[in-house]
């Protein structure tokens, strides 16, 4: 016999699980740059660098066009290459593993925390061979992996760390924000994050001669000197930034405070309304409830697989249907048929793999108000419940 599906209906608009927030005033101001006569890379990228240094606590920055790039161009000038080992999270989005392979050294997964869903850093020293060069930790969600006991160790075995912050814009640590201290510290400007260049990401470095090696990876490792001088010394990429989307960037900055503390709201809501007995008894997984460090980039919940008729696609349909968007973020890197061809399977990384098959992405924006997130944990609670195993 099956179980009884629930097929609520739409009954409001269809609520996106996320969406960017750009104002008038940045619209003219893209307007203004069109307009120019000068839209790549120029004035607005330069600008855009000055605020989010100034927002690091004065640490150089330079701008890119996209997140995944500037990780990449951070192995690069570590001198990580062939022959080398890097440490990162099998639950990310992809690009954070796909760069240690892009220059040509091998990804160590080492399996998640199953309550914070980032990397497990009590079995990152286990995973340290003569060949380890660096840790890649993710925020995943903008829910930071604890610095001090990182830090500790990328130092106790002298590693350099690449921290894959894509996700953690305005998230902080022991009251700093992310990025304003440690070593690369990478951003990514996607529109789904907490702010948007459209496409984009900025690397934070240590030192103007890492800065300047930076900007040589990113367009083709140019030179330029005097009039006319030009001298190519590394082999550099296309990852410059245009000036169009900096100036989208420098009118979301100042908005970030804002768009951030909205998320936190929303996310206080969500773990009010997830918190009734009724709801609780589902066994629904709940993301760390941190009001002080994260950013609210995303609310995930991990459905309680054991307890359920259906699997999560069916979930997703369903809320899809009763106009609730919703995402997966992310199925675990080592299962994909490129990391399988490089000897990983399954059972390697239970944590990662039990939330890579369960955790979904619920709607979560600045704009939303209580009564969606009401709408979402009511569908939700509606859909689970109907589909409890038997
Ligand atoms: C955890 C993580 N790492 C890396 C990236 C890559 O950023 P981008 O899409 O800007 O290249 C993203 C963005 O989607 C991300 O979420």
């Amino acid at each position: 016999m099956s179980a009884p599906t629930a097929s609520p209906k739409p009954t409001a608009p269809f609520l996106p699980f996320t969406r960017p927030t750009i104002d008038d005033e940045t619209i003219a101001g893209v307007v203004e740059v069109l307009r120019s006569g000068w839209i790549t890379s120029g004035p607005k990228v330069k600008e855009f660098e000055a605020k989010l240094s100034e927002f690091f606590g004065g640490r150089p920055v330079r701008a890119f066009n996209s997140g995944t790039c500037t990780m990449e161009i951070a192995l690069r000038i570590a001198g990580i290459g062939p022959g080398h080992e890097v440490i990162t999270t099998p639950l990310s989005w992809v690009a954070t593993s796909n760069v240690i392979l892009e220059v040509g050294a091998r990804p160590v997964f080492v399996d998640i925390d199953p309550v914070t869903r980032n990397i497990d850093l009590s079995r990152i020293e286990a995973a340290i061979t003569p060949a380890t060069r660096a840790i890649i930790p993710v925020d995943l969600a903008g829910q930071p992996v604890d610095r001090d006991r990182l830090y500790a160790i990328a130092k106790k075995h002298n590693l350099r760390v690449i921290e894959d912050a894509a996700q953690a814009i305005g998230t902080t640590w022991a009251g700093k924000r992310i990025g304003s201290f440690g070593d690369f510290v990478s951003f990514s400007f996607h529109p789904n994050k907490n702010i948007t260049t459209i496409e984009g990401g900025c690397l934070v470095l240590n030192n103007e001669a890492e800065a300047k090696l930076a900007e040589q990876y990113r367009l083709q490792g140019v030179v330029r000197s005097g009039t006319d001088g030009m001298e190519v010394e590394v082999v550099g990429g296309k990852f410059n930034l245009t000036d169009v989307a900096a100036r989208v960037g420098l009118g979301q900055l100042p908005h970030l405070e804002e768009f951030n503390s909205q998320r936190r709201e929303l996310a206080r809501t969500y773990f009010e309304l997830f918190g009734t007995p009724a709801a609780r008894a589902l066994g629904l997984r709940l993301p760390p409830a941190d009001f002080t460090n994260s950013n609210w980039h995303m609310f995930q919940v991990v459905l309680p697989e054991e307890k359920l008729s259906i699997k999560r696609a069916e979930v997703m349909t369903q809320l899809q249907a009763a106009g609730i968007g919703n995402q997966v973020h992310y199925p675990a890197i080592h299962l994909f048929s490129i990391y399988r061809k490089l000897g990983w399977k399954p059972g390697d990384f239970p944590h990662a793999e039990y939330a890579g098959r369960n955790i979904l992405t619920l709607p979560l924006f600045p704009g939303m108000t209580r009564a969606d997130v009401t709408r979402v944990v009511e569908t939700l609670i509606s859909i689970l419940q109907a589909n409890l195993q038997s």
